[in-house]
C-alpha cells in the first residue's frame, strides 16, 4: 500500500508521497512540493539526508554495518570472487555464467593498448605530477581519442565498447603515469596475464628483467580492488552521476568521478593516513599527543582514516581489510614500524569518549594504505588504486543514470546575499 506524509507549512497542508525500497528504506518524495506549495523547497548541504536517485546497484547500512553489491554480501564477493567478476556484476547486474566471464576477460584484455599518441601526453607532465591529476586528465582525454562516444544518442555496442575500453585502459593509464614519475620506461600491457597480474607487471616490470608476481600480492590487489568497488552515492559516484546527466560521455564523466576521489576527505584519505602515521612517527610516536590534537576544535587536523559519512557503527569493509591486512603482512614477512603506531592509534582512539560519542571507527582507508605499502606500492599511487577498484561501481552508476533517463541533476538554493542595488 502507498504511504502518504503530511507536511504542515503556514495553515497549508501537503501530501507528500513515500517512497518505499526493496529493503524497507523509506524516502519522502519531494519533487513536486515546489509546485503544490507555491515555492517551498528543502534544504540539506553535503546531502546529509538527501537521496539522490533510486538505485538497485549497491545496498548499505550504515548502522548495521552491511555492504552489498546487487545483493550479495561483500564478505562472500571478497572471499570468493575475482575483481573482473565483480565488475561484470556490478555492470551487468548479475554473476556472469563461465563462458559470459571469459568473453568479458577476453574483450578486456585485448584493449589493454593506450594510442601510441597518448604516451606524448606523459612526456608534457612535470616530472612531479600526482599520479591522480595524471589519470583525470588522461581518462578525459581518451574521449578525444574516440569521438563516437561524445554522441548522445549512441548505440548500446557503442557504451559496451567504452565500457570495455575503460576497463581495459585503467591500469595501464594508471601503471604509466608511475613510471613516468620515476623517469622509467613504460612496460607494455601482456595479453597472457590476467588483470591484477598486469597492472603489477606495468607497475614493477622492468625492460632488463623478467618480472614475475607474487601471488600473495595478486590475490591482496583482487580483494582490495572487490572492497572498492561501489559505494553508491558517495562523492565520486555522485560526480558521475552529475555529469553524465548533461550527455556528457562517459570518459568524462569517469574523469570527475577520479576528481572527486582525489580529495583526502575521500579516497585521497589513504595517502592521508600514511603520511599522518609517518608524521607521528617522526614526532616520537606519541599517539595520545595526536588524538588530543584531533579532539581540539582550534586544530584542523583529524585523525585520517577514522569517521565515515555513513557508517556509525562500523565499516565492513575495514573488517575484511584489517584481517587481510595482518595476513598479508605475516606472509610477505612485513614489519613496518608505521603498522605499530597504526594499532596504537586505534586502540586509544577506539576507547576514547569523542570517538565513541561520535561513533567515529576506523574507515576502509584506514587500512588500505597499510596494505598498499606492504605491497610496494608508492604512497602517491594509494588513491589511484582506490580509482582502479572504483571504476566499475562509476561505471555502473553512469550506466544505470543514464538507462533510467535521469534529469539533467540540477540542485536548486536559498539566496542569502545582497538584495537588488544600483550600479
Ligand atoms: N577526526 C576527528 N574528528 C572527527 C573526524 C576525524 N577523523 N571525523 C569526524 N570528526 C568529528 C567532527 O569534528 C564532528 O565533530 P562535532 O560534532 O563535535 O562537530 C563530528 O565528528 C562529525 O563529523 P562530520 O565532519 O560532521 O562528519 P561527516 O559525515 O561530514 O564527515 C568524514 C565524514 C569526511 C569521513 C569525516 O569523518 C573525516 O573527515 N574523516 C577523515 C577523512 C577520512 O578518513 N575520509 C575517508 C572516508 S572513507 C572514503 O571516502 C572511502
Amino acid at each position: 500500500m502507498s504511504q502518504e506524509a503530511t507536511l504542515s507549512f503556514d495553515g497549508n497542508e501537503y501530501k507528500i508521497p513515500v517512497i518505499t525500497g526493496t529493503e524497507n528504506e523509506k524516502a519522502l518524495d519531494i519533487g513536486k512540493l515546489r509546485a503544490s506549495s507555491g515555492g517551498l523547497i528543502t534544504i540539506d548541504p553535503g546531502f546529509k539526508n538527501t537521496g539522490s536517485t533510486k538505485s538497485a546497484i549497491t545496498f548499505l547500512d550504515g548502522e548495521k554495518g552491511i555492504l552489498r553489491y546487487r545483493g550479495y554480501p561483500i564478505e562472500q564477493l571478497a572471499e570468493k570472487s575475482s575483481f573482473l567478476e565483480v565488475a561484470y556484476l556490478l555492470i551487468e547486474g548479475e554473476l556472469p555464467s563461465k563462458s559470459e566471464l571469459d568473453l568479458f576477460k577476453q574483450n578486456i584484455t585485448h584493449h589493454t593498448l593506450i594510442h601510441e599518441d597518448m604516451k606524448r601526453f606523459y612526456e608534457a607532465y612535470p616530472s612531479k605530477a600526482h599520479p591522480m591529476g595524471v589519470l583525470a586528465s588522461m581518462v578525459n582525454v581518451l574521449s578525444t581519442f574516440y569521438p563516437e562516444s561524445q554522441n548522445p544518442n549512441r548505440t548500446e555496442e557503442d557504451v559496451d565498447l567504452t565500457i570495455i575500453r575503460l576497463l581495459a585502459k585503467l591500469p595501464t593509464i594508471a601503471a604509466w603515469a608511475y613510471k613516468n614519475s620515476i623517469g622509467h620506461p613504460v612496460m607494455y600491457p601482456k595479453n597472457k596475464l590476467g588483470y591484477c597480474e598486469n597492472f603489477l607487471h606495468m607497475m614493477f616490470g622492468m625492460p632488463t628483467e623478467d618480472f614475475e608476481a607474487d601471488p600473495v600480492v595478486v590475490a591482496a590487489l583482487e580483494k582490495l580492488l572487490i572492497l572498492h568497488a561501489d559505494h553508491e552515492q558517495n562523492c565520486s559516484a555522485s560526480a558521475v552521476r552529475l555529469v553524465g546527466s548533461s550527455q556528457a560521455n562517459l570518459y568524462s564523466s569517469i574523469a570527475a568521478g577520479v576528481a572527486a576521489l582525489w580529495g583526502p576527505l575521500h579516497g585521497g584519505a589513504n595517502q592521508a593516513v600514511i603520511e599522518m602515521l609517518d608524521k607521528i612517527k617522526a614526532d616520537g610516536g606519541n599517539v595520545a599527543k595526536w588524538v588530543e590534537k584531533a579532539k581540539d576544535k582550534n586544530d584542523s587536523f583529524r585523525l585520517m582514516g577514522f569517521g565515515h559519512r555513513v557508517y556509525k557503527n562500523f565499516d565492513p569493509r575495514a573488517r575484511i581489510i584489517k584481517k587481510a591486512c595482518d595476513d598479508i603482512l605475516s606472509k610477505l614477512g612485513v614489519n613496518d614500524p608505521v603498522l605499530d603506531i597504526a594499532k596504537q592509534l586505534e586502540e586509544v582512539a577506539l576507547k576514547d569518549e569523542y570517538f565513541v560519542a561520535r561513533k567515529l571507527y576506523p574507515n576502509v582507508d584506514f587500512y588500505s594504505g597499510i596494505i598498499y605499502r606492504a605491497l610496494g606500492i608508492p604512497t602517491d599511487m594509494f588513491t589511484v588504486m582506490f580509482a582502479l577498484g572504483r571504476l566499475p561501481g562509476w561505471i555502473a552508476q553512469w550506466k544505470e543514470m543514464t538507462e533510467n533517463k535521469e534529469p539533467i541533476g540540477r540542485p536548486r538554493q536559498v539566496y542569502v546575499g545582497a538584495n537588488e542595488r544600483n550600479y
